[in-house]
């Protein structure tokens, strides 16, 4: 079987990433026919749509899409292609390596992060000159998705992080729905305040494995996960809907180092092996897995992680590697 794949690089090292992660892809012995797609800043630049009609309908049709980074545009570009996907969920791993320095070594957590509401549903108005607003949008119906794909996900258990004592109709509306969908599957679930799970996730991060999160405090606190493991140049992601899906690095543009070719593509290549597990392609992403997690601990490195290799060293090492 063919998988059909929207490969769309975006801008700054997005372009100079998605190269690397389509040579792995290529190397495997998986049938895959690719079709690029633009979107970012350079488009707008160019007095064109951030996100064209051709490339939204594009990630909408393929069986699976790979993103690599906007720009300025990211807002414009990635929340229509995730919804273009009908992603309800965005899956974020963070571990460290053998080989990577990191803040805490003991850290593997993956965040599963509400992608279609709370803060980031686009309810936001500039009501006088003085006064702006935001509306935070909550649905059972969200959570429920959320919480059934967490209990297959992760059925040995997950943690709730919520600020319900605060926000108590959104976060309560959260929190309980995700409780009780957890309950109907027999899948047990703790509790945990967002901001004492920050506090937390730096003291003590091997105390947590898989965590259900607010869209919000989702993309902030794997961020600092990242920060945790050695950097956002290790961290995938992907974006999951009911029927397609779109992977990404957790990564942006990173217009202070585009163009160098010095990129680290970890973050990319990992991102292509979740893509082949969303694809029934296992074997095939461990395969991935394993070169990567090879090369990271016996290099050659991107200077993120200290090392002096390029962008290319380290594709070449992975596919050596494979
Ligand atoms: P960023 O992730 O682009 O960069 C943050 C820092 O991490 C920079 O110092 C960068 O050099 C470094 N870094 C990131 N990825 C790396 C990699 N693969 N290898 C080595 N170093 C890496 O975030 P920043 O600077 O906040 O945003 C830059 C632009 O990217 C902005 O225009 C922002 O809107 C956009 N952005 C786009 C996202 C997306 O398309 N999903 C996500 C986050 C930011
Ligand atoms: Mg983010």
């Amino acid at each position: 079987m063919t998988h059909e794949i929207a490969v769309i690089p975006g801008d700054g090292i997005g372009s100079e990433v998605i190269p690397a992660a389509i040579e792995v892809l290529e190397a495997l012995e998986v049938d895959f026919e690719f079709t690029e797609a633009e979107a970012g800043d350079h488009l707008l630049e160019a007095g064109r749509e951030p996100l064209p009609e051709a490339t939204e309908a594009l990630a909408a049709e393929a069986d699976a899409t790979l993103f690599g980074a906007a720009g300025e545009t990211a807002a414009d570009v990635i929340i229509p292609l995730r919804a273009a996907v009908d992603s309800f969920v965005n899956v974020r791993p963070a571990r460290t390596y053998p080989g990577v320095d990191a803040v805490k070594s003991e850290t593997d957590l993956v965040f599963l992060r509400e992608n279609t509401e709370g803060v980031y549903a686009g309810h936001e108005d500039d009501l006088s000159e003085n006064l702006s607003t935001l509306t935070r949008v909550v649905t059972d119906e969200a959570a429920e998705r959320l919480a059934e794909y967490a209990c297959e996900y992760a059925p040995e258990g997950f943690t709730i992080a919520h600020k319900a004592n605060v926000m108590r109709k959104t976060d309560g509306r959260f929190r309980d729905a995700v409780a009780r969908v957890a309950e109907e599957n027999d899948v047990e679930t703790d509790e945990v305040l967002i901001d004492a799970l920050a506090m937390h996730l730096v003291l003590r991060p091997e105390e947590y494995d898989v965590i259900v999160t607010p869209n919000l405090a989702g993309d902030v606190l794997s961020d600092l996960a990242a920060g945790l493991v050695g950097g956002l140049g290790l961290l995938p992601s992907a974006n999951v809907g009911p029927e397609r899906a779109l992977f990404e690095p957790v990564h942006g543009s990173a217009p202070d180092i585009a163009g160098e070719g010095i990129a680290n593509p970890s973050a990319t290549i990992l991102s292509a092996a979740m893509l082949l597990d969303y694809l029934a392609e296992p074997e095939a992403a461990e395969r991935v897995r394993t070169a990567v997690e090879a090369t990271l601990e016996a290099g050659p490195r991107t200077p993120d992680l200290g090392g002096e290799g390029t962008t290319e060293d380290v594709t070449r090492a992975i596919l050596s590697r494979l």
